[in-house]
């Protein structure tokens, strides 16, 4: 009886969060609607793009590949990964796009992109945590991890990890690298005790698994944004949420969900398309906006996710899980007095600490 009343609180609970996020979306669009962001060229600069094969993956990759970049799609369907990939060359007239296969929710294959990712030798100046899963069957990944912990989360948390240092390689001054990371209005209802993040441990109800997902994606990326400020890093970690957008994440959805789709269709959800603007913002404006960021603008996420303590404690269990990332440097802590009303301020790296020049020897 519990467990029957804990699903119906969190079906409750994210479908009033989603109706929240299509009223606003609706009234947006009796204003005027969405508007893309305006953004240079990018040729040289390179992305990787997680989920790049569908929805706002697909539509994020196609964007970034227009600006000029270079694309990596990391996906775990290889013929659906090719054919995309061909598919946003030739719309794009890029020929700087590839598919190269990942399936997140094996930290094996995981650590394999990595190093395939690594050995070609690009820089890498954009991130994208994007793709997801909803409302997956219960079960378990091949790891076992809860399916959502392990495809959202643990995947990103590990990838992220593996790749960081070549995104700090890859910068320049003034333009630091991004890691964005995809996160959705659900977590403002998420539930999450760091002993959660681990194998075995109760599966909720799907509902309530994604929000925690979410709400885990988010703690990670305020506690990694807060880490490569306090070292100053030239690498920023920034939140998108892309709203709701219509999109094949919904499968799995029940008949409340269906109907408002075909109630309300375009009128209140998001394509594709303007579902990845806030992403590609965060991933190629020159300054974009920090922290999480909903509808190209800043907005302020569940205060829970500012907790220091909970940060930690989350981003400790997941290295737990993940069996360690293989990051030889030791993550400093930010120095006393730090908050993250610095992390939404900072926007350029901070000048590293000058260092003692040796005497030269006189001639
Ligand atoms: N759509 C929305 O309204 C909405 C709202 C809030 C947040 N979001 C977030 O936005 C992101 C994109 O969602 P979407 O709506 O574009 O969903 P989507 O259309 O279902 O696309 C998800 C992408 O993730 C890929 N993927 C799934 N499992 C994977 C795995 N194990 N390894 C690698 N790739 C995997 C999928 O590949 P296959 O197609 O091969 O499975 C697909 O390319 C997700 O993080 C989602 O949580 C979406």
């Amino acid at each position: 009886m519990s467990a029957l009343l804990a699903a119906l609180r969190a079906t409750v609970l994210a479908y009033a969060v989603g109706a929240a996020v299509l009223f606003r979306q609706l009234l947006r669009r009796l204003r005027g609607g969405f508007r893309p962001p305006e953004l240079r060229p990018q040729p040289g600069r390179v992305a990787i793009v997680t989920g790049g094969t569908d929805g706002i993956g697909r539509a994020t990759a196609t964007q970034l590949a227009a600006l000029g970049m270079g694309v990596v799609i990391a996906a775990n369907d290889e013929a659906k990964g090719q054919e995309v990939a061909a598919q946003i060359r030739a719309e794009t007239e890029n020929e700087n796009v590839r598919f190269l296969p990942l399936d997140l929710a094996s930290l094996a294959s995981v650590r394999k992109f990595a190093r395939d990712f690594l050995s070609l030798g690009l820089p890498l100046h954009a991130l994208v945590n994007n793709a997801g899963v909803m409302l997956a069957a219960p079960g378990a990944t091949p790891d076992g991890f809860e399916p959502h912990l392990g495809v959202n989360f643990l995947g990103h948390f590990l990838l992220t990890r593996l790749l960081l240092g070549r995104l700090r390689a890859s910068a320049s001054r003034g333009r630091r690298s991004r890691v964005v990371t995809l996160a959705s209005a659900t977590h403002y209802v998420g539930r999450i005790r760091p002993e959660d993040v681990g194998r075995g441990s109760p599966a909720p109800p799907a509902h309530a698994a994604y929000a925690r997902s979410k709400l885990a994606l988010v703690l990670f990326a305020r506690r990694l944004q807060r880490l490569l400020a306090a070292r100053g890093d030239p690498v920023t970690s920034g939140v998108a949420d892309p709203g709701v957008a219509d999109t094949a994440l919904f499968r799995n959805a029940g008949w409340g969900l269906r109907a408002a789709r075909a109630l309300l269709g375009g009128a209140a959800f998001k394509t594709p398309e303007e579902g990845a603007w806030t992403s590609v913002l965060l991933a190629a404006a020159p300054a974009p906006p920090c922290g999480y960021v909903v509808d190209e603008a800043p907005a302020t996420p569940l205060a829970l996710t500012g907790e220091a303590g909970l940060q930690d404690a989350v981003w400790a269990a997941a290295e737990r899980a993940v069996g360690g990332a293989g990051e030889e440097e030791a993550w400093p802590e930010p120095p006393p007095g730090w908050s993250h009303a610095q992390e939404d301020a900072e926007t350029e790296p901070r000048p590293r600490e000058p260092r003692p020049r040796e005497p030269r020897p006189r001639p």
